[in-house]
């Protein structure tokens, strides 16, 4: 499996014929360089929660892809209110799903979540999550938008092998608790991510790799890592 940060909380990931992107984040991310036009074919579209940094350009790469939006009850729902054609799979926390010949269970994520209108309503998400991907063995867990849980102990029994994990404070876990979260899930390797991309969550991520006690990749923007 490929992984490639696209900044903020974005990654794409593909093996063989298979190919997703979490969080896509992507034209209105100051750290991405990539557009939507770079995505032709996507299988899946992961959306931990409602946040305009999340949700990203979500409906517009399923409207491109025909990619299937996997996301909570709540927001898949509004999503599909407001855009007939496109495929959405809801799940909630704690489900397990197989799609598409891959594991999806939505874990437990303490944050918020709604979608901020343009004429400035806000409309109730649902429950903010994160994912615990499995792809011919291959487990990915990205933790979404939140702060440090005692569930995340519960992971340590899946044999993680990345998990990405915020660090930048302020909205979500900092250094210190993404350490925490470390000794739970106990994860082959981390992989930062939401720090720097706005100035309330500036972090040191290699303070982090430090830190933490397990092997830690910081990626570069647009950098590919083989899990
Ligand atoms: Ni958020
Ligand atoms: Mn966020």
């Amino acid at each position: 499996m490929n992984i490639k940060y696209l900044g903020h909380s974005a990654f794409y990931m593909e093996a063989g014929n298979y190919s997703a992107i979490i969080d896509p984040f992507i034209t209105d991310n100051p750290q991405c360089t990539a557009t939507v036009d770079d995505f032709n074919n996507l299988n899946h579209i992961f959306v931990t929660h409602g946040h305009g940094d999340h949700l990203g350009d979500a409906v517009e790469l399923a409207i491109k892809t025909n990619a299937t939006i996997i996301t909570n009850f709540e927001l898949g729902n509004y999503l599909l209110f407001n855009n007939k054609n496109i495929s959405v799979h809801t799940m909630h926390i704690g489900g397990s799903t197989v799609i598409d010949g891959v594991s999806i269970k939505m874990t437990n994520a303490l944050h918020g979540s709604c979608v901020i209108t343009t004429d400035q309503d806000i409309i109730y998400a649902g429950n903010p999550c994160g994912f615990l991907i499995n792809y011919d063995g291959i487990k990915i867990y990205h933790a979404g938008d939140t702060g440090l849980t005692l569930d995340m102990k519960l992971l340590e029994d899946e044999h993680v092998n990345a998990a990405l994990l915020p660090i930048g404070g302020n909205f979500t876990m900092d250094i210190p608790d993404a350490c925490k979260a470390v000794d739970f899930v106990k994860p082959d390797l981390a992989i930062p991510m939401h720090y720097n991309t706005f100035p309330p969550i500036k972090a040191d991520p290699y303070k982090f790799q430090e830190s933490a006690s397990c092997k830690v990749k910081v990626m570069d923007i647009n950098q590919v890592i083989t899990i």
